[in-house]
């Protein structure tokens, strides 16, 4: 495998290695940063090379469907709240397994959502338009994480929204990942909000145990469909199957199914935590939920040396 070491940012410079008319274009983005747009008949797609950040989906005739912070800025240096930020190598604040005895900087989510990415590939398939962003290890030197390992991440846009993770392992031990698809959704109003797909299924409630460090044998049961009233933030268990949000404001219902995830994360930090978080605007928390593909440490993946892992979603939009 070849290793990039310089990121090449410049959209003119990308467009004439792999741009594709009508379907893949790079640009400099209004929020300050190079991004790629993907467009096909059924609906656009915008990836930032900030992050490796999927930040606006659209399908054709709809509103859109992913939640982007209105202080959002590309070049900031900052992770970006919205869209679907890429956290990796791990989730949440490290596992304590991971940190132990270690020193060095453990940033909440990982250093991908703060990277950027390089662009290295672009397609026109049956299913839509495609990018594939690539960071390296090279990228990620420096930071205190023991791994070495590259990170692709492919975004495909048609009648749906797909997005699959792939880490390859360039060390010679095995890497032990946590990560998430943390997938921001617009919604209409979050009162008028439900998640169905999780009924009888176990979680972590992070609101009363905090963040997810260890395997915790304190857990809750879901029954029925995650309804909204407070801050929520749970990460449930052994669940593979779709998760679907249903939106009765906006009239629809957005389906994420999944592979290569047992962990789904539920988030809305209400109104005293998003006060307090600063770049989610005066009550945007009640126009967004976040509903995650994740593997936490409930369901951490161990890649063998010189093998790969692959975590992906795809995500749909119609009438509730
Ligand atoms: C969620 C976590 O996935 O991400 C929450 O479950 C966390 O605990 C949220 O607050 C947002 O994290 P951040 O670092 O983007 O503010």
């Amino acid at each position: 495998m070849t290793m990039l070491k310089n990121v090449e940012a410049n959209p003119e410079t990308l467009n004439a290695r792999m741009g594709i008319t009508g379907r893949v274009r790079f640009e400099a983005s209004a929020l300050g940063g190079p991004v790629v747009v993907l467009e096909h008949p059924r609906g656009r797609a915008t990836v930032a090379l900030f992050g490796g950040q999927v930040i606006d989906w659209q399908p054709a005739g709809q509103a859109a469907v992913l939640w982007l912070s209105p202080a959002a800025r590309l070049d900031a240096g900052q992770a970006v709240r919205g869209g679907v930020p890429v956290c990796w190598p791990w989730f949440g604040p490290p596992g304590r397994s991971l940190t132990e005895g270690m020193a060095g900087t453990w940033p909440q989510h990982g250093f991908a959502r703060t990277a950027t990415w390089q662009a290295v590939e672009t397609g026109d398939s049956m299913a839509g338009p495609w990018v594939t962003l690539a960071l390296t290890a090279p990228a990620m030197a420096g930071k205190g994480w023991p791994g070495k390992a590259e990170v692709r991440l492919t975004v495909v846009v048609g009648e749906t929204l797909e997005l699959r993770l792939v880490t390859r392992n360039l060390g010679s031990a095995p890497l032990v990942l946590t990560q998430a698809l943390h997938a921001y959704f617009h919604v209409g109003d979050i009162e008028e909000t439900r998640v169905e797909g999780l009924d009888g299924h176990v979680f972590h409630n992070a609101v009363a145990l905090g963040p997810a460090l260890a395997i915790s044998s304190t857990l809750n049961s879901q029954i029925g469909a995650v309804t909204f009233a407070g801050e929520v933030d749970r990460i449930y268990l052994e669940q593979r199957g779709p998760v679907s949000i249903v939106d009765r404001r906006l009239g629809r219902r957005i389906t994420m199914t999944k592979r290569g995830s047992a962990s789904t994360v539920v988030w809305n930090p209400w109104r005293d935590k998003a006060g307090n978080l600063g770049d989610i605007g005066a009550e945007g928390y009640r126009r967004m939920v976040c509903v995650e593909a994740a593997n936490t440490v409930y369901d951490a993946v161990t890649v063998p040396a010189g093998g790969t892992t692959e975590l992906a979603a795809v995500y749909e939009c119609g009438p509730a």
